[in-house]
């Protein structure tokens, strides 16, 4: 087991399909009367806590996994049992200068500049809506925020559209882009972006993606940087997946152009192996956080009295005045670790998707449709007998297969309109072996549908 790997390999992994009775579970209610503490954590252990995905399995494939470190409990833990409120400097001054310098190194890893700040936040959706309020408010002038238009692309994660709408834009003000082959953004951007302005509407940010949570595409990143300053657009990067490939040296490269984002996403509780709620976002001039959060409410200001420039109060740069000192569970987990066992454990992530290729490259009816990037695969088996509609009953068919038997969790997704399976592995303790195993059993569950016709012939021939 690696220091960074947690699971059991023996467990199975899908009690995804297999729900706890949320009726059984509602009946514990509230007791008026005291119960025993053994009996209430027994019933969390064994009741509550079993009926869950486990996404920090080894052949967890889906979504995007959470292969949290023990490392990083541990950091929860002792975070939470000093309850440290983050907000201020008063308050939380050690962990405050270890989230700042930790922010700062991570900044320099991605290539930002040192006059890079940020935070950390929840996670990749709370760091968008906080990168995007900087976007309209550096580059909107308020009487232009209905002509304002901001550009993603139809492969760009549903929270910058999210995150978008909370800040006041209508959905005619997001323009989802199309993407080229290999998914990205740039085709038509440029000249919807010149249509726009010639149309009277104010372009002012572009949201690039660096790891699509679909296919692992990094966006051009140089070229949207052109873009934007020939237009004087705000380049946001959600990187919130993929922007932990800078910690492997054999893979930062293809991040070129990171740092040159107005502002970046970056979850922890991805590929930083935490557990959940722990992400950062990035601004390229840290200035820009206070300008847009900073508030000075009569009741704080005493807690604002004695700090310098040096002594930075989290709550003036971000959504959350309370807020818990996230950063030490990624610090503890880094200096025990090191980052070269850190960037070790992410190269690694990127050969289990090679390797998944590799074994679905031996038949040639499996349809490799987005090769491995970034830890993720997507691939379909294909037969030039039958319909798209029931090659999509067929891999879902493949997909719910996989669930059941429970060796490993595969799910599907839509890509170009038909539904591809899917691969996203970044677990540290999953092997060669895994992955050529879980493809061959792919492999199988096809030929046993093909072979039953169940589904397959029934509907859709
Ligand atoms: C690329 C990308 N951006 C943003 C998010 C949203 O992050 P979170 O779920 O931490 O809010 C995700 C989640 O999977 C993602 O993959």
């Amino acid at each position: 087991m690696s220091p960074i790997g947690p699971s059991s390999r023996e467990q199975r992994t899908v009690d995804v399909i297999d729900h706890a009775s949320a009726e059984s579970l509602r009946a514990i209610g509230v007791p008026a009367q005291a119960r025993p503490l053994e009996e209430v954590v027994d019933q969390m252990l064994e009741e509550i806590y079993p009926w869950r995905a486990r996404m920090d399995h080894p052949r967890f494939l889906a979504f995007i996994p959470g292969p949290s470190s023990p490392l990083s409990a541990l950091g929860d833990y002792l975070t939470a049992v000093h309850n440290v409120h983050a907000g201020s400097w008063l308050q939380s001054s050690g962990a405050s200068v270890i989230e700042a310098a930790l922010i700062q190194w991570l900044a320099a890893q991605v290539g930002l500049p040192p006059s890079a700040g940020g935070l950390f936040v929840s996670g990749g959706s709370m760091a968008n809506l906080t990168a995007l309020a900087m976007a309209r408010d550096f580059k909107l002038e308020p009487a232009q925020r209905l002509q304002g238009v901001a550009y993603v692309s139809e492969q760009t994660h549903s929270s910058v559209a999210k995150g978008l709408k909370i800040l006041g834009l209508l959905p005619h003000q997001i323009r989802r882009m199309p993407t080229d082959a290999a998914f990205r953004i740039m085709t038509a951007l440029a000249a919807a972006v010149e249509q726009d302005i010639s149309d009277g509407l104010r372009p002012f940010a572009v949201v690039a993606s660096a790891g699509t949570t679909n296919t692992g595409s990094i966006d051009p990143l140089r070229r949207i940087r052109a873009l934007c300053d020939a237009h004087d657009m705000w380049m946001h990067v959600d990187g919130a997946y993929g922007a932990s490939a800078a910690l492997s040296p054999s893979h930062r490269g293809l991040l070129d152009g990171i740092g040159e984002a107005d502002s970046l996403s970056w979850d922890a509780h991805k590929w930083l192996f935490q557990t959940y709620g722990c992400g950062m976002v990035f601004v390229r001039q840290r200035k820009h956080l206070s300008q847009v959060f900073h508030t000075r409410p009569e009741y704080l200001l005493d807690a604002h009295a004695d700090t310098d420039a040096d002594q930075i109060n989290f709550w003036d740069l971000g959504v959350e005045l309370t807020r818990p000192a996230r950063a030490m569970k990624l610090w503890l987990t880094l200096q025990v670790l090191g980052s070269d066992a850190m960037g070790e454990a992410i190269a690694h992530g990127c050969r289990l998707a090679t390797w998944a290729q590799d074994e679905l490259e031996k038949d040639p009816r499996w349809d490799i449709v987005s090769p491995a990037q970034l830890g993720i695969v997507t691939f379909r088996m294909t037969d030039a007998a039958m319909s798209p509609e029931a090659l999509d009953a067929l891999n879902s068919e493949i997909s719910s297969r996989v669930l059941q038997e429970g060796f490993a969790t595969v799910l599907t997704t839509r890509l170009r309109n038909r539904t591809v399976l899917r691969i996203c592995a970044i677990h540290p303790d999953a092997t060669e072996s895994d992955m050529r195993k879980t493809i061959r059993m792919l492999t199988s569950y096809a030929d046993a549908v093909l072979a039953s016709g169940v589904h397959i012939s029934k509907s859709f021939s």
